[in-house]
């Protein structure tokens, strides 16, 4: 398999004025605005990749047959650039994504991007577009987008022959309109997100197609996000739209965080597993488990547990203040962001941004 490739690069003829970059920056919101370039590789059997661009950022043709359009091969990964205080550009962890991507690639039969060409294209179109990164000291970030789709027009159920891969960057702000305020979530016992041997392990694009109606459905029940729970017995905890969970037990040092455990089902986030080695580092007891909604609401009753977080990249960490589903609803704590969450909360962004020590090696200057 081909590590890196020559690109080539087709500047924008009219990129963005400086003044509407800065007002796009000043305000980015989540996914609305996009940079003046976009990566573009493609993929074909028995030639592997081939034809890396930097080019303008634009619509693209597509063949009406691509089986994208009728089989579904899509997948996607989400990472974020920070600027750094000194100026300069670094990423979280690349390696990770590049190695997920892989893995959702190898569950929707695609081919696999070499990790080498996914960090390339990442330089390769922060080099043209490093202006998009937002100042340092904020909240804010440039969101990438790595997607990769079956474009080879043919109709036969099996996995396609050609491939395109495309990174697409949006300056992103907080994903949550309401910034760090807790959120609401409703326990969908109606819908299912993903079973034992299907795809929910993987960033594939139909796993979140197949959310928006039950996310519709939370949203018609007052709460903002929807919890999934566990395909068979509908009661175990798995994970939350575009995020995983964290409870906390506790406080104080003698707090212990539970996360549900990799059921298969769920993705296993980034944030997640990075933060599951920020809390042993603080000293907290950490346990990858199962936790059911029973025991959920009776020991936020009891007091046992004093927080919930939801955590990914593009949500970062995110109280969950209510909790609600066919038996009524409850609460945690009293409702406000609690301790333990913002202190990981942080020690994360801390990382991410260049203020505290990155002992874990997770950042590369871009
Ligand atoms: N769960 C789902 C379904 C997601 O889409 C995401 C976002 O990528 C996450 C969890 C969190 O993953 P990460 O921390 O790698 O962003
Ligand atoms: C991310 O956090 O990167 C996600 O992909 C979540 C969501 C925007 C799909």
């Amino acid at each position: 398999m081909t590590g890196v490739l020559d690109f080539v690069r087709i500047p924008h003829s009219s990129p963005s004025s400086a003044e509407r970059r800065q007002e796009i920056l000043s305000e980015p919101g989540f996914g609305q605005y996009f940079t003046d370039h976009m990566v573009s590789i493609t993929y074909t059997e028995g030639v592997g990749w081939h034809d890396a661009k930097v080019e303008p950022y634009a619509p693209i043709q597509i063949d009406p047959a691509a089986m994208v359009l009728h089989y579904g091969q899509a997948i996607f990964e989400g990472l974020k650039a920070y600027r750094q205080a000194d100026g300069s550009i670094s990423s979280f962890r690349m390696d990770a994504n590049a190695e997920r991507m892989n893995r959702s690639a190898e569950r929707l039969a695609m081919p696999a991007l070499p990790t080498e060409l996914f960090a390339q294209s990442i330089r390769e179109l922060l080099d043209v577009d490093h202006e998009w990164v937002p100042a340092a000291g904020g909240e804010e970030s440039l969101y990438l987008r790595p997607f990769m789709f079956a474009t080879e027009p043919a109709l036969g159920v099996r996995p396609a022959k050609e491939y395109r891969y495309l990174l697409i960057a949006s300056p992103a702000g907080a994903y949550f309109p309401r910034g760090v305020r807790p959120v609401s979530v409703w326990l969908s016992r109606e819908y299912v997100r993903a079973a034992p041997g299907g795809t929910g392990a993987a960033k594939f694009a139909g796993n979140y197609a197949a959310s928006l109606v039950a996310q519709a459905h939370a949203a018609e029940q007052g709460c903002d996000q929807v919890v999934w729970l566990d395909a068979i017995e509908r009661k175990y905890v798995e994970e939350m739209g575009g995020m995983n969970l964290y409870f906390v037990y506790g406080s104080g040092a003698d707090a212990r965080l539970v996360t549900p455990e990799l059921s298969g089902s769920l993705l296993p986030g980034i944030t997640r597993d990075s933060l599951l080695t920020l809390a042993k580092d603080s000293g907290l007891v950490v346990d990858e488990q199962r936790i059911s909604t029973d025991e959920w609401r009776e020991k936020a009753a009891s007091g046992e547990i004093t927080e919930v977080f939801a955590c990914g990249t593009a949500a970062v960490i995110t109280p969950v203040g209510r909790i609600k589903d066919h038996e009524g609803e409850f609460v945690i704590g009293d409702g406000e962001p609690g301790e333990v969450t913002m202190a990981l909360r942080d020690t994360l962004t801390g990382i991410q941004r260049g203020t505290f020590a990155d002992t874990h090696g997770w950042m590369t200057t871009l």
